[in-house]
């Protein structure tokens, strides 16, 4: 048996971020082996959700894993969209593609998310809490939209100076 390889996370200042990504058309065997790449690099970070331009590619599509009561709740969300979002909450964020830094973000209380299962089965997908901000987090990413877009000015320079500082010590 070949040993079960990990994704190379892109980061911060990688185009691939900044791409709108291509909803997926073809479910098949590839898409299965990536959605399996993308969880054990998830889980091996580690983090609750990555999105596929995180490892470099520009598809509509993310995995994420906000476990309740201990136990994995695994989610594959294929070109998925926000049909509804009610109220705003604030919370920190990271983002294994700004390894380091987290920020202060508004998000919407509670979502509710229309997607495609790796089965190509539609699901509806609602909650609050953690896993309404991970959905909304992973779904910027397919968007080109990062962490630090949604923090005010001075934040996001802060941030940036950071960020500076960690590729001169080769942290990044
Ligand atoms: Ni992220």
């Amino acid at each position: 048996m070949k040993e079960p390889h990990l994704l190379p996370i892109r980061k911060y200042g990688d185009p691939v971020l900044r791409r709108k990504t291509k909803p997926v058309a073809v479910f098949d065997d590839e898409l299965r082996k990536t959605i399996q790449a993308m969880f054990r690099t998830m889980y091996a970070e580690p983090g609750i959700g990555l999105a596929a331009p995180q490892v470099g590619l520009s598809l509509r599509l993310a995995v994420v894993d906000v476990q309740s009561d201990g136990k994995n709740r695994p989610l594959v969300l294929i070109n998925p969209k926000i049909e509804e979002a009610r109220g705003g909450v604030y919370g920190m964020e990271g983002c294994l593609s700004l390894p380091g830094l987290m920020f202060n973000i508004r998000r919407a209380e509670w979502v509710r998310v229309s997607a495609i299962n790796e089965k190509g089965m539609p699901v509806s997908l609602s909650g609050d809490g953690l896993f309404a901000r991970c959905l909304q987090h992973e779904l910027d990413h397919l968007d080109g939209k990062l962490v630090i877009d949604r923090v005010p000015l001075h934040r996001r320079l802060k941030a940036l100076w950071e960020i500076r500082k960690r590729k001169k010590a080769g942290l990044w």
